[in-house]
């Protein structure tokens, strides 16, 4: 069978658990290819609402099985408070969530680097979630990380003690004030890899190569967003990793021609957290407005999400670099009652109007060409059927899927599991 991707298509925070949790009942395995506590993925049912920020969002639901893969980068302590929130649930997480040995693992001077290095940048900083994803991923690919596995050989530590001693070097050489307290930091670490211990440790390249020939159903879930993509998204402000399709196929050993259906998930409107260019960005009430209705607010750092309007040129670089086979839209409920909407459709470049998404997209350069649309009235969130839509939302959607040539198979109406709407 083959495996079925999930991904967002913006800057992160699209809506991904939620719908992960909604689907997993169709799947068998639900798995995590890449990013790590970075993320923050938000689910709601029976009136609670859970974080989970590395262990896939299957895991709510009885029959999944949960893999965290080798593209993923694991931080034990936190993932010790995940499993610690899990057990107030009764979840039994040691059930249904693997762990591939090839994961790398976040040490706690890795979070200070990425602290040394941000503090570094000063006014150019990454804006960076701090919880150490660059200098883990660094070490990935400068071939001197720790990974899951080593764990279980007996000269771990000295390896350990080696990259610990190297990155207090680094963390001495950036010259900026950093105060920590090794010590204590490395007895929170030893302590949490013990937890981690209580999980099974597996091949995932192999288990997820054997499931499929046994004809198991398997949705990879991504993290952050295609505009976060090393390669693709804004760089140099973005993530670590290859959050877009290629990065499933690379952070589970699953090969391209075993990919299926591509979920793309994207907001109505826009938001971004962190540092970058963002060209639909507002800056006025309207902004504030959807800052607020959408209680737009970081999952992981609670830091306040930048707003703005759909950017149909970027959407469309996110479908095209993904091969998105069906869309979903997230949060339209938030727009209820704006005056009225406006997509991006073109850029304004260098005097020119260009449709694709250049080198270059600082606000200097770039003046966005607006569509604009008359707004719903309505409030979306009590809604079941598409045949309660009102007619503007029909056509906001409608044009979005003539634009984009894909459909919008699936509207999300509010948080809750319950407020999601087939198409
Ligand atoms: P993720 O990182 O892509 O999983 O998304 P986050 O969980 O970081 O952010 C999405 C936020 O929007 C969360 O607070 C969700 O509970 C919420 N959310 C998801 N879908 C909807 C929706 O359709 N409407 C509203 N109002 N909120 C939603
Ligand atoms: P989910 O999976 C939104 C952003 C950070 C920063 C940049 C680099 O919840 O959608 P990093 O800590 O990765 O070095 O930060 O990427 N970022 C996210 N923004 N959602 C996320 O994840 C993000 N993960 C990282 O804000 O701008
Ligand atoms: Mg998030």
């Amino acid at each position: 069978m083959a495996v079925d991707l999930l991904l967002g298509l913006q800057w992160g925070d699209e809506g991904k658990g939620k719908i992960v949790d909604v689907l997993t009942s169709n799947y068998d395995i639900i798995a995590r290819f890449q990013g790590g506590p970075n993320a923050g993925h938000t689910l709601e049912f029976d009136g609670i609402k859970h974080v989970l920020r590395t262990i896939p969002s299957g895991i709510f639901h009885d029959k999944a099985i949960n893999v965290i893969g080798n593209g993923v980068v694991i931080d034990p302590v936190v993932l010790a408070q995940e499993l610690d929130g899990l057990k107030q649930f009764n979840i039994n997480y040691v059930e249904r969530l693997i762990i591939s040995r090839k994961a790398h693992i976040i040490c706690p001077t890795h979070r200070l680097l990425d602290a040394a290095s941000e503090a570094a940048k000063g006014k150019a900083k990454i804006g960076s979630t701090l919880k150490g994803i660059g200098p883990t991923y660094m070490d990935k690919t400068g071939r001197n990380g720790i990974r899951v596995g080593d764990i279980e050989l007996d000269n771990w530590k000295e390896k350990y003690r080696a990259l610990a001693d190297k990155h207090e070097d680094l963390i001495g050489f950036h010259n900026v004030d950093i105060q920590y307290d090794l010590k204590e930091l490395e007895e929170e670490f030893f302590t949490a890899i013990e937890r981690l211990k209580e999980l099974t440790f597996i091949d995932s390249e192999e288990y997820l190569h054997q499931a499929q020939k046994q004809g198991k159903s398997i949705l990879a879930e991504g993290a952050q967003g295609s505009l976060l993509d090393i390669d693709f998204g804004t760089y140099p402000f973005v993530t670590s990793s290859n959050t877009t399709a290629a990065g499933a196929c690379t952070g589970l050993g699953v090969a391209p021609n075993r990919i299926g259906e591509v979920f793309g998930i994207f907001k109505a409107y826009t938001t971004r957290v962190g540092s970058g260019p963002f060209p639909t960005e507002l800056f006025d009430e309207t902004g504030e407005k959807m800052a607020k209705v959408g209680h737009e607010f970081g999952a992981v750092t609670g830091r306040p999400r930048r707003c703005g309007w759909l950017d149909l040129v970027a959407l469309k670089y996110a479908c095209q670099v993904n091969g998105v086979t069906q869309l979903m839209m997230m949060k339209g409920d938030v727009l209820s009652g704006f005056d009225a909407l406006q997509v991006c459709t073109a850029y304004k470049y260098k005097g020119e109007t260009i449709e694709h998404l250049p080198y270059n997209i600082e606000a200097e350069n770039i003046t966005p060409i607006y569509s604009e649309f008359a707004c719903w009235e309505e409030d979306l969130t009590q809604m079941t059927s598409v045949d309660q839509f009102p007619k503007e939302l029909n056509e906001y959607i409608e044009f979005l899927e003539k634009e984009l040539e894909i459909p919008i198979k699936i509207v999300s109406v509010g948080p809750d599991r319950k407020q999601t709407i087939h198409r």
